[in-house]
């Protein structure tokens, strides 16, 4: 099939490329000219394990493009995918202003009958808009086309994005018509391992499955989070309680790890996307609004552990920090808890040493480039150096790197042997046993 990507962003480039990969003609439209340059010469502008050779070779069997504009596209495509951001705005709402635009464009493009895709996470009633959008600009253009608006929410994990793309759980494809249908079904067979994992509902229902899904799994870390607050005070180990739990089939142990907060692109936009439709329909959300809280407050969690051991004042107080990324396997920077500790620890006057094994140069360009002048904040060179002449190792990102380190070695550099643990790696007795004072969450 031919196929137009637009939005080259994590999920843009992942679907673009993984429908290459099955042999379709993909051509993805990205605005951000520079991005397109390096995505031709093999430069990504994301770290997702398995993408770069994966892109490499889709670009060098000419099924793979990238071009800045529909003036560029070649082909007329049998499928379209909106792929933009969906960012928070001010008051929580989804900024749906990107696809708007996307949806414009494919308005003054098209010639012939499409199906146009929203994989970009939308309010609940996006498709409609969509709708209107593309065909008052066909009916500027005096055309009269067949074209359907589908759902296709995103599930993938980034860190495991080509293999959740590849092989996904399920598939959500809200539609209204059997020739949308029969597009879809041929698109996602060379993927789907089974056909139940495909599930044809309602536009709007796909619309609103996608942030129930990212809310209800919000829900269960902010729980967990707040089950550790408790388990704290009361001298119980949440991970005993979390194994405890997480072993009854009806609750299971995805997404039941507390921690230091969640970040990302999308639990925290998307919790606070679905309170804003919450809102706007008379709804009280006070689960989610919960959630929210919870996961802010979370954030503070290893500045406080800080402040209890050290003082308010961390003037003289250095601190080496493991992973920046909101997650191990990429380096998306987007609301994590790392950036919250770091500004933290910098205004009540202590340094940063900090290592991520992907997410300095991402980082670098977020952070005040007057913490790295004053010296208030360093980048190392690997996890070891991050520790030199330390006060204490904060966790952040549970990096497989970090997960079994060469404790001696640590101790040969750190100034103080004592370690805040953000996402429960280590095991207290070990820690203990090997001269390290440990403080994990929820322990
Ligand atoms: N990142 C994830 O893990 C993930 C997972 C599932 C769903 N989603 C959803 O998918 C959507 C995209 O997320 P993302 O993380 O890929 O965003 P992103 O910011 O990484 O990428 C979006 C890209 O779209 C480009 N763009 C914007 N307007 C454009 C236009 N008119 N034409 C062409 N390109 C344009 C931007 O330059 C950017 O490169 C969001 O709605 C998000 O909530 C993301």
């Amino acid at each position: 099939m031919n196929i137009i990507v637009i939005g080259a962003g994590y999920v843009g480039l992942v679907t673009g490329t993984c429908f290459a990969e099955l042999g379709n003609q993909v051509t993805c439209i990205e605005v951000n000219e520079p991005k397109v340059n390096n995505l031709k010469k093999g430069i990504l502008p994301i770290y997702e394990p398995n993408l770069l050779p994966m892109v490499t070779s889709n670009v060098e069997a000419g099924r793979l493009h990238f071009v800045t504009s529909f003036a560029a596209v070649a082909v007329d495509p049998d499928v379209i995918f909106i792929a933009v951001g969906t960012p928070s705005g001010e008051d929580g709402a989804a900024n749906i202003a990107y696809v708007e635009e996307a949806a414009r464009h494919i308005g003054d493009f098209i010639r012939e009958d499409c199906v146009v895709v929203d994989k970009s996470t939308v309010p609940v009633g996006m498709a409609d808009q969509v709708k209107a959008l593309i065909q008052q600009a066909l009916d500027k253009r005096q055309l009269s086309l067949t074209f359907d608006v589908v759902s296709n929410p995103e599930f993938l994990r980034e860190g495991a994005a080509i293999e959740d793309f590849m092989c996904p759980d399920r598939v959500i494809v809200g539609l209204q018509s059997d020739r949308a249908k029969q597009i879809m079904l041929n698109l996602y067979t060379p993927i789907l391992r089974s056909p139940e994992r495909i599930y044809f509902m309602n536009v709007k229902d796909a619309e609103m499955t996608k942030y129930a899904a990212n809310a209800m799994l919000a829900t269960r870390i902010s729980f967990m989070n707040e089950m550790s607050v408790l388990c704290e005070r009361m001298g119980v180990d949440i991970e005993n309680v979390r194994m405890g739990i997480g072993s009854d089939s009806r609750i299971g142990h995805a997404f039941l790890y507390p921690g230091c907060g969640y970040g990302g692109s999308c639990f925290p936009k998307d919790v606070r996307a679905l309170m804003n439709m919450a809102e706007s329909h008379g709804v009280d959300a006070m689960i989610l609004k919960a959630v929210e809280k919870r996961n802010q407050i979370q954030k503070t969690v290893l500045p406080q552990k800080l402040a209890t051991i050290f003082g308010e004042d961390l003037s003289g107080v250095l601190v080496g920090v493991w992973g920046l990324a909101f997650k191990p396997g990429t380096d998306d920077m987007r609301e994590a808890s790392s950036l919250v500790l770091i500004e933290e620890v910098i205004r009540r006057g202590g340094r940063v040493q900090a290592y991520d094994p992907e997410a300095m140069g991402v980082a670098r360009q977020l952070l005040p480039e007057k913490w790295f002048k004053s010296g208030q904040l360093v980048f190392a060179a690997n996890q070891y150096d991050a520790l030199q002449d330390v006060d204490v190792l904060a966790l952040v990102t549970e990096w497989k790197s970090f997960c079994y380190p060469d404790l001696t070695r640590m101790k040969g550099v750190m100034r103080r042997h004592l370690i805040l643990d953000g996402r429960n790696q280590y095991n207290p007795a070990h820690m203990r046993e090997a001269g390290f004072d440990y403080a994990g969450i929820g322990r």
